[in-house]
């Protein structure tokens, strides 16, 4: 579990600024590690599963070091989540079935609140998680990010931002960490 954790301990400023619409307001977004005095109760992605991983799921996982979550909290909300995503320790196999052993962090959950989306912070929100990612990978140019994408429009969200699928399974897709830490402007 040493990869999320190190993820935890990424030293970045804790504040993600964002413009929202044209010249009205930055609120600005503080990211950090889910804890009990997050707010989760309200959070609506549009997503059902995504809104039921929060509330269900990612605290105990977290506690029990299975998973690392990370939340948005800000602007006029207090503790409000307003997003989160989900990093975990993964293992990369090969198409015939024999595994490597090559580091990879598994993206497994990443969501905005409606009340934020289509501002650009989705974009944003996937910086910070590969940030974290990449930071807890070492940067090694062997690493692999790999996400899971809970359904078609969300796997095209990932193509977008440079991810492949993985053969043979639409909703699973992938980025060197090489790749991704040339992107982040920190190879
Ligand atoms: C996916 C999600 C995080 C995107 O957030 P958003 O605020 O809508 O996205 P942004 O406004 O930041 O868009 C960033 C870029 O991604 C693009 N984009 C957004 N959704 C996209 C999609 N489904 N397919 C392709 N591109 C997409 C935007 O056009 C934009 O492109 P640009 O920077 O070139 O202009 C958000 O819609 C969400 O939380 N959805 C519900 C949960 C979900 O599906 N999570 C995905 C991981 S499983």
């Amino acid at each position: 579990m040493s990869v999320a954790a190190d993820a935890a301990a990424y030293p970045k400023g804790a504040r993600v600024s964002a413009r929202i619409g044209s010249n009205v307001g930055c609120p600005t977004y503080r990211s950090e590690r889910i804890d009990s005095h997050h707010r989760i109760d309200t959070f609506r992605s549009g997503s059902w599963v995504m809104n039921r991983w929060l509330s269900g799921s990612a605290r105990r996982l977290d506690e029990q070091g299975a998973a690392r979550t990370f939340v948005w909290t800000g602007g006029e909300e207090g503790t409000k989540v307003l997003a989160y995503f989900t990093l975990a320790p993964h293992r990369v196999t090969s198409m015939s079935g024999s595994e490597y052993s090559i580091p990879a962090v598994l993206l497994a959950r990443l969501a905005l609140d409606l009340s934020i989306q289509g501002r650009g912070l989705g974009s944003q929100l996937l910086v910070d998680a590969l940030e974290r990612a990449s930071y807890a990978l070492g940067r090694s140019a062997r690493g692999v990010i790999v996400v899971d994408a809970v359904n078609r429009e969300a796997a095209g969200f990932y193509e977008h931002f440079g991810f492949r699928q993985v053969a043979g399974n639409p909703f699973r897709l992938y980025r060197s960490a090489s790749d991704v830490a040339r992107s982040l402007g920190v190879a």
